[in-house]
């Protein structure tokens, strides 16, 4: 099986921080890994080196093995690679279909094929029923899912979610973990995927990285990273969320 997202000892600093050091991830396809780790850990710094939104001070970014550390985020869109924001982020005016749609659109899809997409994704999100409504008078959990099936229907390649179940109720949780295993499932993208929520990070993930102040601290299955006790002392709270410091 061929890795398609590489990284290699990916090293960023922004003045006095370092936000990330040394990091070295694989994201191999058809598979879902989850990247976890307290607020100011690194995280949405890999996502966005990976998604050339920012640029790395060392180390290499290849994707399906040809590297792209210098290409600019429109390019490597094009080469399939699809993020969502830790903003949720929705044309408010537009509807919700309307927003779903304009993921494949953006691709070329044809109109149909979008209305196609769009409408099986907004039923496996439970978002069927508010197809029509402008997408802005939505609650900010829903206007999130809206925002991770815009970036589904380009059907990407590689997949990255920056906090996709922050702020969604339970019940959500369960039928987005669902949503995330049936698009693996039905076309094999690599999924890499950040989040605080644990019952989601334990039920979707094939590998599991922990970082902590920049530096991949451990790694295995959801199982493995169960058993460390170091990383469940230090990260993992009663709650079953990861804990964020106080004082940052
Ligand atoms: N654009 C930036 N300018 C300055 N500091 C930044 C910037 N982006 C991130 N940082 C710092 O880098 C560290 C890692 O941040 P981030 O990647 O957002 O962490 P996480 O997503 O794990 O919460 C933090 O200390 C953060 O304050
Ligand atoms: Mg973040």
């Amino acid at each position: 099986m061929s890795a398609v997202i590489e990284t290699h000892e990916l090293s960023k600093r922004y003045r006095r921080v370092t936000a990330l050091s040394d990091c070295s991830v694989t994201v191999p396809e058809s598979r879902i890994c989850a990247l976890i780790g307290p607020n100011g850990a690194g995280k949405t710094t890999l996502i966005n080196l990976i998604t050339g939104f920012d640029l790395p001070d060392s180390g290499t970014i290849a994707l399906d093995r040809q590297e792209v550390t210098r290409w600019g985020p429109a390019r490597r869109a094009r080469a399939g690679l699809a993020r969502t924001f830790q903003q949720g982020r929705v044309f408010g005016e537009l509807s919700v279909r309307e927003n779903v749609e304009l993921g494949a659109l953006g691709v070329r899809a044809g109109a149909a094929e979008a209305r196609r997409r769009a409408e099986e994704l907004l039923a496996a999100m439970e978002l069927a029923e508010h197809a029509r409504l402008p997408a802005g008078e939505l609650p900010h959990g829903e206007q999130r899912k809206i925002a991770v099936a815009r970036a589904l229907a380009a059907r990407p390649r590689y997949v990255l979610m920056d906090e996709p179940a922050a702020g969604l109720f339970e019940h959500d949780v369960v039928a987005f973990a669902h949503v995330i295993r049936s698009v693996r499932d039905s076309y094999g993208p690599g999924i890499l995927i950040v989040d605080h929520n644990m019952a989601l990070i334990m039920e979707v993930s094939d590998r599991i990285e922990v970082l902590d102040q920049g530096r991949l601290i451990a790694s295995g299955t959801a199982e493995e990273i169960r058993q460390n006790l170091d990383v469940a002392s230090a990260y993992l709270g009663a709650s079953g969320v990861i804990s964020e410091p106080s004082g940052v």
